[in-house]
Parts: structure tokens; sequence; C-alpha cells
């Protein structure tokens, strides 16, 4: 079964109304990120290592590869008839495709998570969101909604094979990139978290400045014998947390007060995948998916992962 098939299934039980529209959005995501694996796949012999001496609107320099999977799915989305518009990290403003108004649909993505390890060969992802565009609505305004109200969400994490994860809000589903037939096949067909993991994850440097409750929290899981793993690379970090179980965080920082990962393209996304997986996402305080966003590029603290690691933290 291959993620078109999957997708084409899923709309006719979930979507009758969706006339295909739905399933070529999703065919646009899988084109796009098909394109990035290839280029990543060949990094050190095409030219797409190193930054391009520019910074996006996060304050960030621009990786090559990050530039180029944002034009890949801008250019794989940009033409698809129900899109309304796009919001990338690497854009500061939404991107507005169909001013007709006859646009169903907003894509929301992270065009390339983990930009820090591209040039090491350690795992990068993508992540994208899907939203209709509420009626009458425009701009910023349209796409600023809670995550509970995601039509999908899901990534792709380029490992040691390319994995499509995706959810319409009916469970949870993995495909793996077939190189030979250039198809994504399934080969997760109900991904479930465990309720409890053994492992924590979480950037250790940042450990003082962290608020003294989740100080407390990580000390507790080195006493049950909880082992650390850390790739610096979201989705991937994530994608373990699906598989194994245990707990992602980013805190609140001295650098970042109000969390270093952004709402809309990261923390929305996963939180909807995790709680369709059975496990659960909250800012610390409440869950991530109730959250009114206030701008496209909002950032948030994020604590993921198994229900019994999470609950731990908000009985503490
Ligand atoms: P991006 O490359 O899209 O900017 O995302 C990087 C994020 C995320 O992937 C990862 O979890 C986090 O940055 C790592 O941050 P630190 O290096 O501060 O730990
Ligand atoms: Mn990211
Ligand atoms: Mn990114």
């Amino acid at each position: 079964m291959t993620v078109q098939q999957h997708i084409l299934q899923q709309q006719e039980d979930l979507f009758p109304e969706a006339r295909g529209r739905f399933s070529s959005l999703l065919s646009g995501i899988t084109l796009a990120t098909k394109m990035i694996q290839a280029k990543i796949r060949r990094a050190g012999l095409a030219d797409i290592i190193g930054s391009v001496g520019a910074t996006n609107v996060q304050g960030e320099t621009q990786q090559k590869l990050d530039v180029y999977a944002n034009q890949a799915l801008l250019d794989c989305l940009g033409t698809r008839e129900s899109v309304a518009m796009l919001v990338s990290e690497e854009n500061a403003e939404a991107v507005v495709i169909d001013r007709s108004g006859e646009g169903k649909y907003i894509i929301v993505f992270d065009p390339l998570d983990g930009s820090s390890n591209i040039d090491v060969n350690v795992s990068v992802g993508t992540i994208f969101s899907i939203l209709r565009r509420p009626d009458g609505a425009q701009g910023d305004a349209a796409v600023l909604q809670p995550g509970w109200k995601q039509v999908a969400a899901g990534y792709v994490v380029y490992g040691s094979s390319s994995i499509f994860v995706y959810t319409a809000g009916q469970g949870v589903f993995g495909f793996t990139l077939e190189p030979e037939i250039g198809a994504y096949v399934l080969s997760y067909p109900n991904m479930r978290m465990p309720d409890q993991g053994t492992y924590y994850s979480v950037n250790e440097a940042n450990a003082d400045s962290f608020p003294e409750s989740y100080q407390r929290y990580l000390g507790e899981l080195r006493r049950r014998r909880y082992s650390s793993r850390y790739i610096g690379s979201l989705v991937a970090d994530f994608h373990r947390t699906l598989l194994k179980g245990g707990v992602f965080l980013y805190p609140p920082t001295a650098t970042n007060p109000s969390g270093k990962l952004r709402l809309l393209y990261e923390a929305n996304p996963l939180a909807f995948l995790a709680e369709q997986a059975g496990g659960l996402a909250t800012n610390g305080r409440g869950r991530i998916l109730d959250v009114a966003p206030a701008s496209i590029h909002q950032r948030t603290s994020l604590v993921l992962g198994s229900r019994s690691e999470v609950e731990l933290l908000a009985s503490m």
C-alpha cells in the first residue's frame, strides 16, 4: 500500500466532500519531500552543504538545504488548486496563493528541521500541518487557529531511511520510501506511543536556566534510571519517542524564556500526532493543541511524549 492509496482510502472514509483536493495536497507534500531527500542523500556531491550567507526571520543562518527545501515545498504546493495560503518557517509573511477565495486549505511547514545537523550527516526532517481556511478569513487571521483545528499533520524524517508519518485524525500511519520505485510504502499500519518509556530527551546545556520544577523532574527521571537521548533534530527526537516512548522537552530557558520551538509548524503538528498515537503534549501549563496563536512564528515551550512521563511532570 502506497501513501497515495492510503490517503485516497482515508479521504473516502473521512472527507467524502474533498473530491481529491486533500489527496492532491498530500501528494504535493510527498513530492517535495522526495526532491529534498534526493538532495540530502547527495550532500557533499551536490552543492547543497553550508550556508547561503543570509539569515531568516528567526535570525538563524539559512543553510542551502533550508532554502532548497522551502522552494521545493512552495513550488509543489503553490500550483495545487485547493491551496489558499502557505506559511513557512523560512518566510517572514504568509504566502497567499489563491486570491479568488476559492482556496480551501492552508499548509504550514518547517521545510528543513534540524538544520544544524545537515552538514554532519545526522537525521533531519520536514514537518507540515494542514488547516482549513475559515470562510471569509484572510491574511494571518486565517492561519492563527488553535492546534485542535488541524485537518492533518505529519513529517518526514530523513534518516537511515526516509519515513513519512501522518495523521488525518484517525490514527497515525508510517510509510518508508522505497528508493527503487520512488514511492512511500506502508511500513507502520497503526503507530501507538508506548504509555511509558526509558528515555528523556532535552538539551542539558540549558539545564541551569530551566524552571526549578523541570530540574526536580529531570532529577526524578535520573533517579528512576532513565537514559538520555538528544539528537538536536526535533523530528528525529520525536520519531524515537513515538516508537520507544519516553519524553522530549524544550523548557523555557534564559535565551528563550517562552521556549525555542515554533507553535504553528513544530509543536502543533507533533502534538496532534502524539495525541493521535496515545501520547500527550503540553507547554508545561496546558495542552499544546488548546493554545490560541497570536503570531505565525510564535514560540512555545514543549513537553511531549508518553502519558506516564508527561503526567509525572504535571504532578510535579
Ligand atoms: P530548525 O532547524 O527548523 O530551526 O529546528 C531546530 C530545532 C529543533 O529541530 C531542535 O529540537 C532544536 O532546534 C534544537 O535546539 P538546541 O540546539 O537549542 O537544543
Ligand atoms: Mn525546526
Ligand atoms: Mn527549519
